[in-house]
């Protein structure tokens, strides 16, 4: 099997894919429907976007919902799951990271 993406004009299941549009940290950032948000961060080249309380970068580890390091800020709700949130068409994604006291206030 190829990584290749096939393009959907190429795709023998007549898939129609219809394209989106985010905001990360500003940026637009293009993508499909049905693309989760990792996905789209992962695919534009980010592959950490936030740091945890040490300090070290985080992403997608888990990619299941279960490690939470792939928290975002979307619409402004805080700590949604990347990995389990599929991107809407104009949502707006900023990257968050919390200092170790942040962490022991939302305790
Ligand atoms: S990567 Fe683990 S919860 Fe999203």
């Amino acid at each position: 099997m190829s990584p290749k993406l096939v393009r959907a004009e190429h795709d023998a299941t007549s898939r129609r894919d219809r394209p989106l549009r985010i905001t990360v940290d500003g940026e637009p950032v293009d993508g499909i429907q049905g693309q989760t948000l990792a996905g789209l961060l992962l695919a534009s080249g980010r592959h950490a976007w936030r740091h945890g309380p040490s300090g070290a970068p985080r992403g997608v580890f888990c990619g299941i919902g279960v490690c939470f390091d792939c928290l975002v800020t979307v619409n402004e709700e805080r700590d949604v799951r990347a990995c389990r949130r599929r991107a809407a068409d104009g949502d707006v994604v900023t990257t968050q990271s919390r200092t170790p006291r942040q962490d022991e206030e939302h305790t």
